[in-house]
């Protein structure tokens, strides 16, 4: 492979040597970051060791926003663009409400959400340190805060009871398919942030059994999950007490459940689990 490029055509065609499969719409990206042929050959290396995109470029478009991304941060997926426009919906329909991304990696969902709604408080938590520093930079850009903790548990005290919409992107993956994840997402990115236990719902229940602590009294969860497992997830919710709605993004094969936190005598309407 050369290691100069003349033309964002030859660079096309090395890209689509190394694997790339959208390598035109990659090349033009590339060939407009890069500031001089060293750069730019530096970059096309990169690439082919499965560096992400994103990660070359420091951003990622996402639902409207460009957010920026750092080595070792979940790279935002299209696919998770259903879940902040639920996010951004529930949302809208307060006056003054209150956001929480919990799991937010880079905080795209915070900062989809924030620049929408210019009178929502949001507030987005990550337990890795890499991911809490890039959501950090967002935050300000955006105008989200940011802490660090497990789950829940480094939100804002004050928060408790009062958040109106807790949207996650949890990590779903079954562990045993970890290996067959695609290369650049395997070496680039935490198994953290993909890694959710046996089923892939491990991270998601326990979200759950704290979520209705934080959830003000007609508050909302927000969880992505992958089609298949929309039966187990509903029903994960609906033992913990939820009573749960799917939102469906077929081409993306994608599904965001919305539970609402059932209380006592309202727990006998609680939607059923699909079977
Ligand atoms: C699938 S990524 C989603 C990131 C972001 N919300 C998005 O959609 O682009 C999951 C994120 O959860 C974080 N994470 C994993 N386990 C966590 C935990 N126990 N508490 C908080 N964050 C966690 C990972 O660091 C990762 O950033």
């Amino acid at each position: 492979m050369p290691d100069r490029f003349d033309s964002p055509a030859a660079l096309a065609a090395a890209l689509a040597a190394l694997g790339c499969v959208a390598a035109d719409a990659e090349a033009a990206l590339l060939w407009a970051r890069a500031a001089s042929t060293d750069e730019l050959a530096d970059l096309v290396a990169r690439r082919g060791e499965g560096v992400p995109l994103e990660v070359l470029l420091g951003y990622a478009d996402f639902g409207g926003v460009r957010v920026a991304v750092t080595p070792g941060v979940f790279v935002p997926r299209p696919r998770s663009e259903l879940l902040a426009r639920v996010a951004v919906d529930a949302a809208r329909a307060r006056p003054r409400p209150v956001v929480a991304d919990v799991c937010c990696g880079s905080g795209a969902l915070a900062a989809v959400v924030a620049s929408t709604l210019s009178q929502a408080r949001v507030v987005a938590s990550d337990v890795e340190p890499a991911a809490v520093a890039c959501a950090a930079a967002n935050g300000a850009a955006y105008g989200f805060e940011v802490v660090a903790g497990d789950l829940c548990a480094g939100l804002p005290d004050d928060l408790r009871g009062q958040v109106d919409v807790l949207v996650a992107n949890v990590p779903h993956v079954p562990t045993a398919e970890l290996p067959l994840m695609p290369r650049d997402t395997r070496s680039h990115e935490p198994a953290l942030a993909h890694d959710g236990g046996d089923d892939g719902l491990a991270v998601l229940r326990r979200l759950a059994e704290q979520a209705a602590a934080w959830l003000a009294p007609e508050g909302v969860l927000l969880v992505e999950v992958a089609d298949r497992q929309v039966p187990a997830a509903t029903s994960s919710l609906f033992e913990r007490g939820f009573a749960v709605a799917p939102e469906h993004d077929r081409e993306e094969r994608t599904t965001v459940l919305v539970g609402r936190a059932q209380r006592s005598s309202a727990s006998t309407s609680a939607s059923a689990p699909e079977r």
